[in-house]
C-alpha cells in the first residue's frame, strides 16, 4: 500500500487473543459489511449487528441493555437528552386524534411540549393533578392512549402512588408513563409498582458527574421498539461517547445514591432544626405528608433531592448565594457535587408570583441536589451561607 492508501486505511484491525475489562468506545458512524447475506441479516434483525450511528451501535445496546436490567423492563433506547426521549416516546406511541393526561405539575419543558407542540400533531392533552388518582381516571377518554407523570415533583418533592394509579389505569389499554429522573432506578422502580414505561433524562443521575446530556425509555419490547423507530427518523439519537460515559456511570449508581441519599437525610434533618427556615420538603422526612407512601414506594433511601423555604424570602437567598462556598447554583441535578437552585429564577421564572404561590413556589425556596461529599464539609457550607 502507499503512502496515500495507508494513512487513510491503515491500522484499524489489531489482532488480540484478550479481551478488554472495560467495555471499548465504537467512535465509529457507519459499519462495513461483507457479503449480502449479511447485509440482509444484520438489516432484517435476524443477525446481531450494527448499520449506521443514528440507528444505534455497540455503545448503544450496552447502556439500554444495563438500563433495561436495573429498571426490569424488556428494552430500552437511549435518546440524545431527557426530552429527545419524552419527543420520541410521544411520537412512537401516539397518532392524530389520540388523547394524552399529563400531570400538572412536569419539567417546565415537557409542560411546553405537551402545550405548544404536541396539541400541533392532533394529539389532546389534558392536564390534571396526579396526586390524586381519581382525578386521572376522571380525565381519561375512550381516546386516551396514556398517563404521563413525574415519580417526584419538582420543586416540592411530591410523590405520585404509581401503584395506586397503574392498579386503576389496568385493563383500560392506557400506558402508564413515569419520568423517574428526580428517583433514579436505585431509589424507585416504577415498572414493578405496575407503570408500563419509565423514563429518565440520563443528563442526571444515571450518568451521574455533569459531563452527559442524555435521555432513556424503558418497557416493553413492542412499544420500546416503536419509540426507536422515532429515534430513527427524527434523529434524537445518542453520540456513542455519550452512550459510554453514561453506562460508566451507572456501575456506581447504588453506591452513590446510597451516599446521596444519607447525606440528603442528614441535610433535611439539620436545614429542619435551623431558625432560619420555615419548612423543609424531603420525603423521608417524618415531616413530609407523604412519609409513608415514600416508604411503600421507595427502596434504598428517599432520594437526593429536598428543597427548603428560606424564612427571609428573595434577599435571604441572594446572601446565601453570596456566602457558599462548597455548594455552587447549577440549574441541574444527579451530579456527585452538591448543587443548588432557585426555581423562581430557573425551571418555574415563566410562570407568575401568583401562579407560583399557587403551587406552593414561594421567594425564599431553595432546591438542593445532594452528593457524595463528606456531609459535615456540607453542613458547614450551609451553616455559613443561612446565618445572616
Ligand atoms: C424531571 C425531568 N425530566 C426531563 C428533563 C429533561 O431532560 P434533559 O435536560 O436531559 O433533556 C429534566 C431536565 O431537567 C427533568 O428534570
Amino acid at each position: 500500500m502507499r503512502f496515500e492508501t495507508i494513512a487513510a486505511r491503515g491500522g484499524r484491525d489489531v489482532p488480540s487473543a484478550s479481551r478488554p475489562l472495560t467495555a471499548p468506545l465504537y467512535q465509529t458512524n457507519v459499519f462495513v459489511f461483507d457479503s449480502m447475506e449479511q447485509v440482509e441479516a444484520v438489516w432484517e434483525g435476524e443477525e446481531p449487528g450494527f448499520v449506521y450511528g443514528r440507528y444505534g451501535t455497540p455503545n448503544h445496546a450496552m447502556l439500554e441493555a444495563m438500563v433495561a436490567e436495573l429498571e426490569g423492563g424488556e428494552a430500552a433506547v437511549a435518546c440524545a437528552s431527557g426530552m429527545g426521549a419524552t419527543t420520541a416516546l410521544i411520537l412512537g406511541l401516539l397518532q392524530r386524534g389520540d388523547h394524552l393526561v399529563a400531570a400538572r405539575d412536569l419539567y417546565g419543558s415537557t409542560t411546553a411540549l405537551f402545550t405548544d407542540e404536541v396539541p400541533r400533531l392532533g394529539i389532546e392533552v389534558t392536564f390534571v393533578d396526579a396526586g390524586e388518582p381519581d382525578r386521572v381516571v376522571e380525565a381519561l377518554t375512550p381516546k386516551t392512549r396514556a398517563v404521563f407523570v413525574e415519580a417526584l415533583s419538582n420543586p416540592l418533592l411530591r410523590l405520585v402512588d404509581v401503584e395506586a394509579l397503574a392498579a386503576r389505569l389496568a385493563g383500560r389499554g392506557v400506558e402508564l408513563i413515569v419520568d423517574s429522573t428526580f428517583a433514579s432506578p436505585a431509589v424507585l422502580r416504577p415498572l414493578a409498582l405496575g407503570a408500563s414505561i419509565a423514563l429518565h433524562s440520563a443528563t442526571k443521575f444515571i450518568s451521574g458527574h455533569g459531563d452527559v446530556t442524555a435521555g432513556v425509555v424503558v418497557g416493553r419490547r413492542a412499544v420500546v421498539e416503536r419509540v426507536r423507530a422515532a429515534t430513527i427518523r427524527v434523529g434524537t439519537n445518542l453520540s456513542p461517547f455519550d452512550c459510554w460515559l453514561a453506562a460508566r456511570g451507572l456501575r456506581t449508581l447504588h453506591i452513590r445514591l446510597e451516599r446521596q441519599c444519607a447525606n440528603a437525610f442528614a441535610l433535611a434533618r439539620f436545614l429542619e432544626g435551623r431558625p432560619e427556615v420555615q419548612r423543609v420538603y424531603y420525603p423521608g422526612l417524618p415531616s413530609h405528608p407523604q412519609r409513608s407512601l415514600a416508604a411503600r414506594l421507595f427502596q434504598n433511601g428517599a432520594g437526593a433531592m429536598l428543597s427548603f423555604d428560606l424564612r427571609g424570602g428573595a434577599a435571604a437567598v441572594e446572601g446565601v448565594m453570596k456566602r457558599l462556598r462548597l455548594i455552587e447554583f447549577a440549574p441541574s441535578l444527579g451530579d456527585v457535587a452538591t448543587t443548588w437552585t432557585y426555581p423562581a429564577r430557573t425551571s418555574h421564572r415563566g410562570i407568575s408570583d401568583a401562579a407560583k404561590a399557587e403551587i406552593g413556589i414561594g421567594p425564599g425556596l431553595v432546591r438542593l441536589s445532594v452528593g457524595i461529599e463528606a456531609v459535615e464539609d456540607l453542613i458547614d457550607d450551609l451553616t455559613g451561607a443561612i446565618e445572616n
